[in-house]
């Protein structure tokens, strides 16, 4: 495995970027971020991976938009690289197109040194990531994110995997990236209701753990989606959230869980509409289920109410969806959804495993959560209101 080389921090400030390094000893690597940041991915590949080819594995939404900008840069820093497109959406995130890939960076013979690209949303990474992490027993990877929700999430922490019948992620492997450059100016061309999904994780750092960021978005976000310097900077605070915990915890034995705050619903929730995007996607699902948390952590006694109050402003004030009634469509009964978390990986030996909030910022993981109390809990949610209009 080649080794990851840091980037120049000066190197990035000078471009105007932000870098954040994500610190895993000898596996450590650079989230550089900022507008235009995609102009010099192919020096920055080249700097990292020197010498490497590449497969560009993206899809054809994405393509459409980006895939000519990455190209040009990989030609002028002479890297020779083959493109792998896939269909858009969470249903490519599948064996089959699984095996098709890793046979196309074969076809293309890329060896163990090479490099897969991943240029797209958490689809293309999380597929692109297992390839990599899969072919010739590991090659390396670099993540160029597009959706706002890769940019803050999935491209960051090595996390790779497709869907399985019995539920989502449930196969994969770890495999950290050598390089991820998330360019704000492609955000541009996201759909308003994909960018809002993104920003379910965004709000999901200040909720976990970060209260004042919680605050500095109650008071930034509307120019976070106009795509100023705001965007830029919540980006990079994101960034740095999620690399603090990965570096702390790279392969989820303990304080990595937190970021799973909204998940076990939200997953259930992806599972039930049988992860139909027209319905769900997997950011409306994390802002649902981590109003969802902040309600059940209030039942149980641990959070003040007024702070899901908050929660639940702030989501509707940008858009996104806060209860299982704004869901398109029938929902099942509750035991449904708690036959679907029984699958989960936050499930050990029968017991649920959830992320509860002591209050804003102040997110635990209870493991052991007695499935009755949630079942109760879901019974009384799916009798509730949409609160979108
Ligand atoms: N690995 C991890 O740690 C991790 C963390 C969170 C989520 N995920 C996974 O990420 C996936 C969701 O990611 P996503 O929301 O990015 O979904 P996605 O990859 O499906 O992208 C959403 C849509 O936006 C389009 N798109 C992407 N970038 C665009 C751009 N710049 N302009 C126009 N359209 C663009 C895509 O073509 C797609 O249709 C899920 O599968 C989820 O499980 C993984």
């Amino acid at each position: 495995m080649v080794a990851n080389v840091p980037l120049d921090a000066v190197d990035a400030e000078a471009c105007g970027l932000t870098r954040v390094p994500v610190d895993l000893g000898a596996r450590s690597y650079d989230i550089v971020i900022g507008r235009g940041a995609l102009a010099e991915a192919g020096r920055r590949i080249a700097e990292v991976l020197p010498g490497s080819r590449a497969a560009i594995v993206t899809d054809e939404t994405v393509a459409g938009l980006h895939l000519e900008a990455v190209r040009a840069s990989l030609d002028a820093a002479g890297i020779g690289h083959e493109v792998i497109t896939i269909p858009a959406g969470e249903a490519s995130k599948r064996f089959a197109m699984f095996e098709t890939v890793c046979e196309r960076v074969l076809d293309a013979k890329l060896e163990r040194g090479d490099v897969v690209i991943a240029l797209g949303g958490g689809v293309v990474g999380d597929l692109a990531g297992f390839v990599a992490a899969s072919v010739r027993r590991g090659m390396p990877f670099v993540q160029l994110p597009t959706s706002l929700l890769a940019q803050v999430d999935s491209s960051v922490g090595g996390k790779t995997g497709i869907n399985a019948r019995h539920g989502k992620n449930l196969i994969g492997a770890f495999h950290q990236p050598s390089l991820v450059i998330a360019d704000t100016a492609v955000l541009d061309t996201l759909s308003p209701r994909e960018f809002r999904a993104g920003y379910a994780e965004v709000a999901k750092y200040g909720l976990l753990g970060d209260a004042g960021f919680f605050s500095w978005l109650e008071a930034n976000h509307a120019a976070v989606f106009a795509g100023g310097p705001e965007r830029e900077e919540a980006v990079a605070a994101s960034c740095r959230a999620k690399a603090a915990v990965v570096a702390d915890d790279e392969r989820e034995a303990g304080r990595r869980a937190l970021l799973n705050l909204g998940h076990t619903f939200g997953h259930a929730m992806e599972a039930v509409v049988a992860y139909d995007g027209a319905r769900l996607v997997h950011g409306e699902g994390v802002a649902i289920g981590m109003r969802m948390a902040f309600d059940f952590s209030v039942e149980l006694g641990l959070c003040p109410p007024e702070d899901v109050a908050r929660v639940e402003a702030h989501l509707t004030a940008v858009g996104l969806p806060t209860t299982l009634a704004d869901i398109p469509g029938q929902m099942p009964p509750a035991e449904t959804f708690l036959d679907i978390m029984a699958q989960d990986k936050k499930v050990s030996r029968g017991a649920l495993t959830f992320v509860l909030v002591r209050g804003i910022g102040e997110a635990f993981v209870e493991r052991g959560v007695d499935p009755e109390r949630v079942r109760e809990f879901l019974t009384r949610e799916l009798q509730r209101e949409g609160t979108l209009r």
